[in-house]
């Protein structure tokens, strides 16, 4: 006897994560959801339970995640399967990277960066994420009006997004009012508990 067909649809982990047939050029969208739903990125999202929580929400958006550790990876893909989540995509690969090189220019609608590793150490300082490159390759994946929503509990990494973002062309900034609709991520929830304050902030791309 055949399984239901809402069985033998349900994804696997092995569905879930995107593994590109080569990360030499950009991806079509096509290739990688079967609707032309709006994308939404989330870069670096570590056990995911923000982009699970927005996935399952939203079955009208689809989304793709990327992390660079393999253990969070499939961690992210198995729930996902679990969820049956069809409009996510979990991407193994360097942040940078994806944008500047497998994303396709104004294809994206909504990315986050949430909670970003501080490199506190000033020696270290040019490993943050937040950079003037990956601003730029961040605003060609988005879509006219589209957006980036950036979080972090560090102050001093904050102050370092705000100079950047201040030389940064093409963004007009937004506040985030909507907070209360999103789900946490995992360290958004650990902070949080701590009653550490979140700074964040929203760039709209523009002309
Ligand atoms: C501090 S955690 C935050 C995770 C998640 N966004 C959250 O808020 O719970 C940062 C995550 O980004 C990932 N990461 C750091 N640098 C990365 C890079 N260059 N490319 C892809 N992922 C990266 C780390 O492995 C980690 O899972």
């Amino acid at each position: 006897m055949s399984a239901p067909d809402s069985v033998s649809n349900a994804p696997t982990p092995d569905d879930i994560q995107w593994i590109p047939s080569s990360i030499l050029e950009s991806v079509r969208t096509a290739d990688l959801f079967s609707n032309e739903a709006p994308l939404t990125v989330d870069y670096g999202c570590g056990e995911g339970a923000f982009v699970l929580a927005m996935a399952e929400r939203h079955p009208e958006r689809n989304f793709l995640a990327t992390e660079r550790l393999v253990g969070r990876v499939e961690k992210v893909c198995k729930i996902a399967a679990r969820l049956g989540l069809r409009n996510l995509r979990v991407l193994r690969l360097e942040n940078l990277y994806a944008a500047r090189f497998i994303l396709p220019p104004d294809s994206v609608s909504t990315s986050y960066v949430s909670f970003p590793d501080p490199w506190p150490k000033r020696a270290h300082q040019n490993r943050r994420l937040v950079q003037p490159d990956f601003l730029d390759a961040v605003r060609a994946t988005l879509v006219s009006g589209g957006e980036l929503r950036l979080k972090t509990d560090d102050l001093p990494y904050f102050q370092w997004m705000e100079k950047i973002i201040a030389d940064s062309k093409g963004w007009e900034r937004v506040a985030w009012d909507d907070d209360a609709s999103h789900p946490l991520t995992n360290f958004e929830a650990r902070f949080i508990a701590q009653g550490l304050p979140i700074h964040k902030t929203i760039l709209r791309k523009i002309a």
